[in-house]
């Protein structure tokens, strides 16, 4: 099977949006599942899917410059064929018909948040979206999640929106008005903290999405453990979704720097070595066995 660059566009200064054609993947992979794109022998990343087109057999993936490898995907030309695509990879989100849902995204979650909003839809939910951004022209996706949710408030720090301040800030709003039965945020750790402890004081059923860096994507690598309901679980295998009320985001926090510490590597670096970085992350981050 032949994985093909079928289109790309940049969008929002520092993403590309990317359609690679796996038919094979598209037509498996449920919302809140991620493929895993080798560019080459040796280089991988793993990418959270915006948009499945089962039927043309496309996925629509979102890379960001932040991400050196991300950014060598981004930089392909179109026709490109990629040395492997894995994937479905990962747990899909439960999707059920609750009632009224709230889905809360900033950055690029944003683009990760849009097909489990669809899906809800398409089950007779009622979705309410709440998407922030520093500025408008920081919003990703903005189009397509207006079509997609039954509401939107989009909220914007400068005030360059219809709503001057947090994503949480409006989401505050929305829960002492709505009588929200389910809640989905994906994007930074505060926010998801910040959305899952209101949620827990009104006890809503809250899911999280966590964006740790990934290198094998199979659970051997360990790199991607996350501590969730006072154990160490691997998000490749388990998540990367996961109940917010059971996410321990302290530790969270730690790992996600961990990572920040390895991009800088990755950008300093000219030739990135996931083994060297995977090691390096375990010696200053070990895994925790003796507390599962
Ligand atoms: S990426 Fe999950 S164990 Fe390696």
């Amino acid at each position: 099977m032949h994985y093909k660059i079928v289109n790309k566009q940049s969008f929002a200064g520092r993403f590309k949006r990317i359609n690679i054609h796996c038919p094979d993947i598209a037509t498996k992979l449920q919302p809140g599942q991620f493929i895993k794109v080798s560019l080459w022998q040796g280089a991988s990343v793993s990418l959270i899917v915006a948009e499945i087109d089962s039927l043309r057999g496309v996925l629509t993936v979102i890379a960001q410059d932040a991400d050196p490898l991300a950014q060598q995907l981004g930089n392909l030309p179109i026709n490109y064929v990629l040395h492997a695509v894995l994937g479905p990879l990962g747990v899909p989100v439960r999707i059920e018909k609750k009632g009224m849902v709230v889905c809360i995204a900033t950055g690029i979650g944003i683009g990760r948040i849009l097909p489990i909003v669809r899906a809800l839809k398409q089950v007779g939910n009622k979705v309410i979206g709440i998407i922030g951004a520093r500025t408008k022209t920081e919003l990703l996706l903005e189009v397509q999640m207006r079509i997609a949710c039954n509401k939107i408030i989009v909220a914007t720090e400068d005030g360059s929106s219809e709503c001057r301040g947090l994503a949480t800030d409006a989401f505050k709003r929305i829960i002492g008005e709505e009588s929200i039965q389910s809640v989905f945020a994906i994007g930074s750790v505060d926010m998801m903290e910040e959305v899952s402890l209101l949620t827990k004081e009104k006890n809503i059923d809250t899911q999280v999405m966590v964006d740790v860096s990934m290198i094998d994507c199979v659970g051997l690598c360990g790199a991607c453990r996350v501590r969730v309901r006072n154990r160490n679980v691997l998000a490749c295998i388990e998540g990367p979704a996961f109940n917010g009320h059971q996410v321990d985001f302290t530790d969270l926090r730690i790992r996600m720097n961990a990572f920040k510490e390895r991009d800088r590597w990755g950008n300093l670096k000219s030739s990135f070595n996931p083994r060297e970085n995977a090691l390096e992350i375990l010696t200053k981050y070990p895994l925790d066995i003796k507390k599962n």
